[in-house]
Protein backbone atom coordinates (compact mmCIF):
# COMPACT_ATOMS: atom_id res chain seq x y z
CA UNK A 1 0.00 0.00 0.00
CA UNK A 2 2.50 2.27 1.32
CA UNK A 3 4.99 4.48 -1.19
CA UNK A 4 8.26 3.19 -1.57
CA UNK A 5 10.51 3.59 1.73
CA UNK A 6 13.01 6.95 1.58
CA UNK A 7 15.66 4.38 2.90
CA UNK A 8 15.76 2.38 -0.29
CA UNK A 9 16.25 5.65 -2.70
CA UNK A 10 19.79 6.96 -3.42
CA UNK A 11 20.82 9.84 -0.87
CA UNK A 12 19.99 12.68 -3.26
CA UNK A 13 16.55 11.48 -4.37
CA UNK A 14 13.98 14.32 -4.30
CA UNK A 15 10.36 14.12 -4.41
CA UNK A 16 8.66 17.09 -5.67
CA UNK A 17 4.80 18.14 -4.64
CA UNK A 18 3.58 16.39 -7.89
CA UNK A 19 5.18 13.30 -6.81
CA UNK A 20 8.74 13.75 -9.62
CA UNK A 21 11.82 12.26 -8.61
CA UNK A 22 14.86 13.44 -8.99
CA UNK A 23 18.40 11.78 -8.31
CA UNK A 24 21.03 13.86 -8.24
CA UNK A 25 19.04 16.75 -9.11
CA UNK A 26 17.83 15.13 -12.68
CA UNK A 27 14.61 14.21 -13.08
CA UNK A 28 14.40 9.91 -13.44
CA UNK A 29 11.48 9.89 -16.48
CA UNK A 30 13.82 12.55 -18.14
CA UNK A 31 16.62 9.98 -18.00
CA UNK A 32 14.82 7.64 -19.21
CA UNK A 33 13.59 9.53 -22.56
CA UNK A 34 17.03 10.85 -23.13
CA UNK A 35 18.79 7.63 -22.48
CA UNK A 36 16.28 4.82 -23.03
CA UNK A 37 15.28 2.05 -20.95
CA UNK A 38 16.27 -0.09 -19.30
CA UNK A 39 18.71 1.95 -17.55
CA UNK A 40 20.67 1.79 -14.25
CA UNK A 41 20.94 5.69 -12.82
CA UNK A 42 23.88 5.92 -10.24
CA UNK A 43 24.02 8.76 -7.77
CA UNK A 44 27.55 9.82 -7.94
CA UNK A 45 27.08 11.86 -4.65
CA UNK A 46 25.86 8.49 -2.60
CA UNK A 47 29.00 5.91 -4.18
CA UNK A 48 31.21 9.38 -2.71
CA UNK A 49 29.73 9.11 0.81
CA UNK A 50 29.75 5.89 0.95
CA UNK A 51 33.53 5.33 0.40
CA UNK A 52 33.56 8.26 2.54
CA UNK A 53 32.20 6.81 5.49
CA UNK A 54 34.15 3.16 5.27
CA UNK A 55 37.52 5.50 5.05
CA UNK A 56 36.52 7.11 7.96
CA UNK A 57 35.40 4.37 9.78
CA UNK A 58 38.31 1.60 9.02
CA UNK A 59 41.04 4.14 7.95
CA UNK A 60 43.36 4.79 5.11
CA UNK A 61 44.42 1.90 2.92
CA UNK A 62 42.44 -0.34 4.75
CA UNK A 63 38.79 -0.49 2.64
CA UNK A 64 39.26 -2.56 -0.80
CA UNK A 65 35.86 -2.07 -2.80
CA UNK A 66 34.70 -5.50 -3.98
CA UNK A 67 34.52 -4.57 -7.83
CA UNK A 68 32.23 -7.92 -8.51
CA UNK A 69 29.22 -5.54 -7.04
CA UNK A 70 29.63 -3.45 -9.82
CA UNK A 71 32.81 -2.54 -12.45
CA UNK A 72 32.93 0.22 -15.01
CA UNK A 73 35.84 2.15 -15.49
CA UNK A 74 34.10 5.25 -14.17
CA UNK A 75 33.51 3.31 -10.65
CA UNK A 76 36.90 2.07 -10.69
CA UNK A 77 38.30 5.62 -10.94
CA UNK A 78 35.92 7.15 -8.67
CA UNK A 79 36.80 4.15 -5.80
CA UNK A 80 40.43 4.91 -6.31
CA UNK A 81 39.96 9.17 -6.42
CA UNK A 82 38.19 7.96 -3.05
CA UNK A 83 41.24 5.68 -1.61
CA UNK A 84 40.14 2.67 -2.09
CA UNK A 85 42.07 -0.18 -2.70
CA UNK A 86 40.18 -2.64 -5.17
CA UNK A 87 39.35 -6.05 -4.88
CA UNK A 88 39.63 -8.10 -8.47
CA UNK A 89 38.80 -11.85 -8.62
CA UNK A 90 39.24 -12.45 -12.28
CA UNK A 91 41.85 -11.62 -14.46
CA UNK A 92 38.96 -9.60 -16.22
CA UNK A 93 38.26 -7.54 -13.44
CA UNK A 94 41.82 -6.38 -13.17
CA UNK A 95 41.96 -5.44 -16.87
CA UNK A 96 39.35 -3.28 -16.39
CA UNK A 97 40.85 -1.99 -13.25
CA UNK A 98 44.02 -1.28 -14.80
CA UNK A 99 42.55 0.04 -17.95
CA UNK A 100 40.74 2.79 -16.01
CA UNK A 101 43.90 3.78 -14.63
CA UNK A 102 44.12 2.47 -11.53
CA UNK A 103 47.79 1.49 -9.94
CA UNK A 104 48.47 -2.46 -9.84
CA UNK A 105 49.68 -1.50 -6.45
CA UNK A 106 46.31 -0.56 -5.22
CA UNK A 107 44.86 -4.11 -6.69
CA UNK A 108 43.54 -7.02 -4.78
CA UNK A 109 43.75 -10.13 -6.08
CA UNK A 110 41.58 -12.62 -5.50
CA UNK A 111 39.32 -15.81 -7.19
CA UNK A 112 39.43 -19.83 -5.99
CA UNK A 113 41.05 -20.51 -9.43
CA UNK A 114 43.19 -18.08 -10.94
CA UNK A 115 44.46 -19.36 -13.59
CA UNK A 116 48.36 -19.44 -14.59
CA UNK A 117 47.90 -16.89 -16.63
CA UNK A 118 45.90 -14.61 -14.34
CA UNK A 119 48.07 -15.09 -11.62
CA UNK A 120 51.57 -14.11 -13.49
CA UNK A 121 49.16 -10.98 -14.70
CA UNK A 122 48.69 -9.68 -11.46
CA UNK A 123 52.53 -10.36 -10.55
CA UNK A 124 53.99 -9.02 -13.44
CA UNK A 125 52.19 -5.73 -12.91
CA UNK A 126 52.36 -5.77 -9.47
CA UNK A 127 49.55 -5.96 -7.72
CA UNK A 128 49.30 -5.21 -3.77
CA UNK A 129 48.90 -8.54 -2.70
CA UNK A 130 47.65 -11.87 -3.75
CA UNK A 131 44.76 -13.69 -2.04
CA UNK A 132 45.56 -17.01 -2.37
CA UNK A 133 42.82 -19.73 -2.17
CA UNK A 134 44.60 -23.52 -2.48
CA UNK A 135 47.75 -25.30 -2.32
CA UNK A 136 47.76 -25.61 -6.27
CA UNK A 137 47.78 -22.51 -6.18
CA UNK A 138 51.27 -21.79 -4.18
CA UNK A 139 52.56 -24.65 -6.55
CA UNK A 140 51.61 -22.40 -9.10
CA UNK A 141 53.16 -19.26 -7.25
CA UNK A 142 56.68 -21.39 -6.89
CA UNK A 143 56.81 -22.43 -10.65
CA UNK A 144 55.94 -19.06 -12.22
CA UNK A 145 58.50 -17.11 -9.54
CA UNK A 146 61.41 -19.83 -10.65
CA UNK A 147 60.31 -18.91 -14.11
CA UNK A 148 61.28 -15.86 -13.72
CA UNK A 149 58.02 -13.67 -12.38
CA UNK A 150 58.75 -11.44 -9.18
CA UNK A 151 57.61 -12.58 -6.12
CA UNK A 152 54.19 -11.36 -5.16
CA UNK A 153 53.44 -10.24 -1.43
CA UNK A 154 50.34 -12.91 -0.32
CA UNK A 155 47.28 -13.45 2.00
CA UNK A 156 46.16 -17.10 2.68
CA UNK A 157 42.13 -17.27 2.80
CA UNK A 158 40.66 -18.93 5.63
CA UNK A 159 37.47 -20.89 5.94
CA UNK A 160 36.47 -20.01 9.77
CA UNK A 161 33.85 -22.52 10.21
CA UNK A 162 31.18 -19.78 10.81
CA UNK A 163 27.55 -19.95 9.07
CA UNK A 164 25.93 -17.02 8.83
CA UNK A 165 22.40 -16.30 8.23
CA UNK A 166 22.40 -15.46 4.05
CA UNK A 167 21.02 -17.35 1.17
CA UNK A 168 23.20 -20.71 0.64
CA UNK A 169 25.08 -19.53 -2.87
CA UNK A 170 26.29 -16.05 -1.11
CA UNK A 171 27.70 -17.92 2.28
CA UNK A 172 31.00 -18.56 2.60
CA UNK A 173 32.84 -18.88 5.59
CA UNK A 174 31.47 -22.36 6.29
CA UNK A 175 33.75 -25.64 6.87
CA UNK A 176 31.98 -27.05 3.07
CA UNK A 177 32.95 -24.89 0.74
CA UNK A 178 34.94 -23.96 -2.69
CA UNK A 179 37.21 -20.78 -1.32
CA UNK A 180 40.05 -20.71 1.11
CA UNK A 181 42.34 -22.90 3.32
CA UNK A 182 39.89 -24.45 5.98
CA UNK A 183 40.84 -23.36 9.76
CA UNK A 184 39.42 -26.67 11.68
CA UNK A 185 40.95 -29.15 9.85
CA UNK A 186 44.45 -27.50 9.75
CA UNK A 187 45.14 -26.52 6.36
CA UNK A 188 45.06 -23.14 6.79
CA UNK A 189 47.81 -23.00 8.90
CA UNK A 190 49.83 -25.33 6.62
CA UNK A 191 49.10 -22.90 4.08
CA UNK A 192 50.65 -19.99 5.99
CA UNK A 193 53.41 -22.33 6.91
CA UNK A 194 53.95 -22.65 3.55
CA UNK A 195 53.75 -19.61 2.83
CA UNK A 196 56.00 -18.41 4.89
CA UNK A 197 59.02 -20.59 4.28
CA UNK A 198 58.39 -20.86 0.52
CA UNK A 199 61.09 -17.84 -1.05
CA UNK A 200 59.08 -17.33 -4.01
CA UNK A 201 56.21 -15.08 -1.77
CA UNK A 202 56.73 -12.53 0.79
CA UNK A 203 53.77 -13.42 2.89
CA UNK A 204 51.53 -10.96 4.95
CA UNK A 205 48.19 -12.12 6.83
CA UNK A 206 45.16 -14.36 6.71
CA UNK A 207 42.16 -13.35 4.66
CA UNK A 208 38.31 -14.15 5.43
CA UNK A 209 34.93 -13.54 3.95
CA UNK A 210 31.95 -15.33 5.63
CA UNK A 211 29.20 -14.07 3.18
CA UNK A 212 27.03 -11.48 1.94
CA UNK A 213 24.39 -9.62 2.50
CA UNK A 214 24.56 -10.45 5.80
CA UNK A 215 22.15 -8.03 8.49
CA UNK A 216 23.55 -9.39 11.93
CA UNK A 217 26.38 -7.45 12.90
CA UNK A 218 27.23 -10.12 15.47
CA UNK A 219 27.72 -13.11 12.91
CA UNK A 220 30.76 -10.21 12.27
CA UNK A 221 31.92 -9.92 15.79
CA UNK A 222 32.28 -13.79 15.90
CA UNK A 223 34.25 -14.46 12.49
CA UNK A 224 36.28 -11.29 13.47
CA UNK A 225 37.09 -13.42 16.74
CA UNK A 226 37.93 -16.61 15.24
CA UNK A 227 40.34 -14.84 12.53
CA UNK A 228 42.08 -12.16 15.35
CA UNK A 229 43.23 -15.91 17.34
CA UNK A 230 44.85 -17.29 14.09
CA UNK A 231 46.14 -13.60 13.08
CA UNK A 232 48.05 -13.80 16.75
CA UNK A 233 49.10 -17.27 16.58
CA UNK A 234 50.91 -16.33 12.76
CA UNK A 235 51.78 -13.29 13.90
CA UNK A 236 50.19 -11.87 10.52
CA UNK A 237 50.64 -8.49 9.52
CA UNK A 238 47.47 -7.76 8.16
CA UNK A 239 43.90 -9.32 8.50
CA UNK A 240 41.25 -8.90 6.30
CA UNK A 241 38.02 -9.60 6.70
CA UNK A 242 36.31 -9.21 3.83
CA UNK A 243 32.90 -7.80 2.62
CA UNK A 244 29.14 -8.64 3.40
CA UNK A 245 27.37 -5.99 4.91
CA UNK A 246 23.56 -6.97 4.02
CA UNK A 247 21.33 -3.95 2.62
CA UNK A 248 17.86 -2.89 3.02
CA UNK A 249 15.57 -3.96 0.06
CA UNK A 250 12.91 -3.94 0.69
CA UNK A 251 10.70 -1.31 2.96
CA UNK A 252 10.34 -3.38 5.85
CA UNK A 253 14.20 -4.16 5.88
CA UNK A 254 16.92 -2.19 7.97
CA UNK A 255 20.34 -2.98 7.40
CA UNK A 256 23.64 -1.85 9.79
CA UNK A 257 25.38 1.00 8.39
CA UNK A 258 29.35 0.69 7.61
CA UNK A 259 30.24 2.70 10.81
CA UNK A 260 28.16 0.45 12.53
CA UNK A 261 29.66 -2.52 10.92
CA UNK A 262 32.70 -1.02 11.97
CA UNK A 263 31.90 -0.65 15.52
CA UNK A 264 30.83 -4.36 15.58
CA UNK A 265 34.32 -5.51 13.99
CA UNK A 266 36.32 -3.40 16.12
CA UNK A 267 34.21 -5.30 19.09
CA UNK A 268 35.49 -8.87 17.55
CA UNK A 269 39.15 -7.20 16.77
CA UNK A 270 39.98 -5.80 20.51
CA UNK A 271 42.01 -8.94 21.53
CA UNK A 272 44.06 -8.24 17.88
CA UNK A 273 48.06 -8.42 18.50
CA UNK A 274 48.49 -4.39 18.03
CA UNK A 275 49.98 -3.30 14.83
CA UNK A 276 48.04 -5.42 12.94
CA UNK A 277 46.51 -3.97 10.31
CA UNK A 278 42.35 -4.50 9.91
CA UNK A 279 41.20 -4.37 6.08
CA UNK A 280 37.69 -4.92 4.80
CA UNK A 281 36.30 -5.54 1.10
CA UNK A 282 32.69 -4.06 1.13
CA UNK A 283 30.89 -4.52 -2.34
CA UNK A 284 27.40 -4.44 -1.82
CA UNK A 285 27.07 -1.66 1.01
CA UNK A 286 29.36 0.86 -1.52
CA UNK A 287 26.53 0.89 -4.11
CA UNK A 288 23.68 -1.10 -4.16
CA UNK A 289 21.49 1.49 -2.75
CA UNK A 290 23.30 4.30 -5.11
CA UNK A 291 21.30 2.87 -8.05
CA UNK A 292 18.07 2.49 -9.52
CA UNK A 293 16.86 0.58 -12.58
CA UNK A 294 14.10 2.56 -14.80
CA UNK A 295 11.88 0.74 -17.14
CA UNK A 296 9.48 0.97 -19.32
CA UNK A 297 6.12 -0.62 -18.87
CA UNK A 298 5.22 -2.29 -22.20
CA UNK A 299 2.16 -4.90 -21.89
CA UNK A 300 -0.21 -5.51 -18.94
CA UNK A 301 -2.12 -8.38 -18.66
CA UNK A 302 -4.68 -9.06 -16.60
CA UNK A 303 -6.20 -12.67 -15.76
CA UNK A 304 -9.26 -12.35 -14.49
CA UNK A 305 -9.60 -14.42 -10.67
CA UNK A 306 -5.75 -14.85 -11.42
CA UNK A 307 -3.00 -11.96 -11.70
CA UNK A 308 -2.25 -8.76 -13.60
CA UNK A 309 1.33 -9.70 -15.14
CA UNK A 310 2.99 -6.05 -15.96
CA UNK A 311 6.07 -6.57 -18.24
CA UNK A 312 8.87 -4.09 -17.90
CA UNK A 313 11.49 -4.29 -21.35
CA UNK A 314 14.51 -5.85 -19.00
CA UNK A 315 14.14 -9.07 -16.74
CA UNK A 316 16.06 -11.43 -15.50
CA UNK A 317 19.13 -10.46 -17.69
CA UNK A 318 19.73 -6.60 -15.79
CA UNK A 319 18.66 -8.65 -12.43
CA UNK A 320 19.10 -12.00 -12.02
CA UNK A 321 19.01 -11.84 -8.41
CA UNK A 322 15.00 -12.53 -7.91
CA UNK A 323 15.60 -15.54 -9.81
CA UNK A 324 18.90 -16.45 -8.40
CA UNK A 325 18.24 -16.09 -4.51
CA UNK A 326 14.29 -15.35 -4.85
CA UNK A 327 15.87 -11.82 -3.56
CA UNK A 328 12.93 -8.99 -2.87
CA UNK A 329 12.45 -5.50 -4.45
CA UNK A 330 10.49 -2.65 -4.36
CA UNK A 331 8.66 -1.03 -7.82
CA UNK A 332 7.43 2.44 -7.97
CA UNK A 333 6.41 5.15 -10.47
CA UNK A 334 9.12 8.06 -10.37
CA UNK A 335 6.36 10.18 -12.28
CA UNK A 336 4.42 9.78 -9.43
CA UNK A 337 6.19 8.47 -6.40
CA UNK A 338 4.06 9.65 -3.90
CA UNK A 339 0.83 7.72 -5.20
CA UNK A 340 -0.18 4.62 -2.87
CA UNK A 341 0.63 1.00 -4.41
CA UNK A 342 -2.59 -0.37 -4.10
CA UNK A 343 -2.39 -2.58 -7.04
CA UNK A 344 -0.82 -6.02 -6.49
CA UNK A 345 0.62 -7.28 -9.63
CA UNK A 346 3.41 -9.82 -10.67
CA UNK A 347 6.47 -7.56 -12.30
CA UNK A 348 8.19 -9.41 -15.25
CA UNK A 349 10.70 -9.26 -17.79
CA UNK A 350 11.31 -9.74 -21.93
CA UNK A 351 12.79 -13.20 -21.64
CA UNK A 352 11.03 -16.10 -22.88
CA UNK A 353 10.65 -18.02 -19.75
CA UNK A 354 8.06 -17.78 -16.64
CA UNK A 355 11.10 -17.66 -14.23
CA UNK A 356 11.58 -14.00 -15.42
CA UNK A 357 10.07 -12.40 -12.87
CA UNK A 358 11.45 -9.23 -11.39
CA UNK A 359 8.58 -8.62 -8.26
CA UNK A 360 6.45 -11.88 -7.71
CA UNK A 361 3.78 -9.77 -5.63
CA UNK A 362 4.70 -6.33 -6.40
CA UNK A 363 3.17 -2.88 -5.46
CA UNK A 364 2.22 -0.39 -8.16
CA UNK A 365 0.30 2.51 -7.96
CA UNK A 366 -4.00 2.01 -9.26
CA UNK A 367 -3.53 3.70 -12.29
CA UNK A 368 -0.35 2.25 -13.85
CA UNK A 369 -0.16 1.79 -17.25
CA UNK A 370 1.58 1.00 -20.37
CA UNK A 371 4.33 3.75 -21.27
CA UNK A 372 5.02 4.75 -17.30
CA UNK A 373 8.47 4.59 -16.56
CA UNK A 374 8.84 2.20 -12.91
CA UNK A 375 12.07 1.63 -11.26
CA UNK A 376 13.18 -0.90 -9.03
CA UNK A 377 15.53 0.84 -6.15
CA UNK A 378 18.42 -0.47 -4.44
CA UNK A 379 20.20 -2.53 -7.96
CA UNK A 380 23.31 -0.79 -7.56
CA UNK A 381 25.04 -4.38 -6.50
CA UNK A 382 25.52 -7.40 -8.41
CA UNK A 383 22.46 -6.35 -10.69
CA UNK A 384 24.89 -4.77 -13.84
CA UNK A 385 27.79 -6.95 -13.07
CA UNK A 386 25.55 -10.31 -12.98
CA UNK A 387 23.75 -9.36 -16.18
CA UNK A 388 23.77 -11.15 -19.30
CA UNK A 389 22.38 -10.86 -23.65
CA UNK A 390 20.03 -14.06 -22.41
CA UNK A 391 17.64 -13.95 -26.07
CA UNK A 392 20.33 -11.09 -27.48
CA UNK A 393 18.54 -8.53 -25.45
CA UNK A 394 21.49 -5.98 -25.48
CA UNK A 395 22.83 -4.89 -21.83
CA UNK A 396 21.26 -1.44 -20.28
CA UNK A 397 22.99 2.06 -20.15
CA UNK A 398 24.64 3.05 -16.77
CA UNK A 399 24.28 6.83 -15.99
CA UNK A 400 25.84 8.55 -13.45
CA UNK A 401 24.49 11.91 -12.07
CA UNK A 402 25.15 14.31 -9.87
CA UNK A 403 24.53 17.95 -9.19
CA UNK A 404 22.11 18.55 -12.15
CA UNK A 405 23.41 16.52 -14.75
CA UNK A 406 23.60 13.51 -16.00
CA UNK A 407 26.71 11.16 -17.61
CA UNK A 408 27.02 8.11 -19.78
CA UNK A 409 29.07 5.88 -18.41
CA UNK A 410 28.50 2.55 -19.72
CA UNK A 411 26.54 2.83 -23.58
CA UNK A 412 23.75 0.71 -23.83
CA UNK A 413 24.62 -2.25 -26.08
CA UNK A 414 23.62 -2.58 -29.95
CA UNK A 415 22.48 -4.97 -31.52
CA UNK A 416 25.34 -5.03 -33.51
CA UNK A 417 27.68 -5.45 -30.52
CA UNK A 418 25.67 -8.72 -30.32
CA UNK A 419 27.22 -9.92 -33.14
CA UNK A 420 31.01 -8.81 -32.62
CA UNK A 421 32.39 -12.06 -31.45
CA UNK A 422 30.63 -14.00 -34.03
CA UNK A 423 32.97 -15.43 -37.31
CA UNK A 424 31.18 -14.85 -39.24
CA UNK A 425 33.62 -16.06 -42.38
CA UNK A 426 34.06 -19.39 -41.02
CA UNK A 427 31.65 -22.31 -42.14
N1 LIG B 1 35.32 -10.18 -0.60
C1 LIG B 1 35.17 -11.40 -1.13
C2 LIG B 1 36.28 -12.33 -1.07
C3 LIG B 1 33.97 -11.78 -1.71
O1 LIG B 1 33.84 -13.00 -2.22
C4 LIG B 1 32.89 -10.85 -1.78
C5 LIG B 1 31.63 -11.21 -2.40
C6 LIG B 1 33.10 -9.57 -1.25
C7 LIG B 1 34.32 -9.27 -0.66
C8 LIG B 1 32.05 -8.51 -1.27
O2 LIG B 1 30.93 -8.86 -0.56
P1 LIG B 1 29.74 -7.80 -0.35
O3 LIG B 1 30.21 -6.69 0.55
O4 LIG B 1 29.35 -7.29 -1.68
O5 LIG B 1 28.67 -8.62 0.27
N2 LIG B 1 25.93 -12.16 -6.33
C9 LIG B 1 25.54 -12.19 -4.95
C10 LIG B 1 26.68 -11.78 -4.04
C11 LIG B 1 27.91 -12.60 -4.22
C12 LIG B 1 29.05 -12.11 -3.36
C13 LIG B 1 30.30 -12.77 -3.70
N3 LIG B 1 31.43 -12.32 -2.96
C14 LIG B 1 24.30 -11.33 -4.75
O6 LIG B 1 23.81 -10.74 -5.69
O7 LIG B 1 23.78 -11.26 -3.64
Amino acid sequence: MSVVGRHLLPDTARIDGDGRLTVGGVDVVAIADDFGTPVFVYDEDHLRARCREAVAAFGTDSVVYATKAFLCVAMARLAHEEGLLLDVATGGEMHVALAAGVPADRLVMHGNNKSSDELERAMRVGVRHVVVDSFDELDRIDSLVAAGVPRPRVQIRVTPGVYVHTHEYISTGQNDSKFGFNLGNGDALRAVQRARQSASMEFVGIHCHIGSNVFDADNFTKAAGVMVRFANETESAELTLGGGLGVAYVNDEVAPTITEWAAALRAGTADLRPGIRVLVEPGRSIVASAALTAYRVGTMKDIPGVRTYVSVDGGMSDNPRPVLYGSGYEAFLPARSTALRTRAVRLVGKHCESGDVLISDARVPADITVGDVLATPVTGAYGHSMGSNYNKVPRPAVVFVRDGSARLVVRRETYDDLLRQDVTDSV
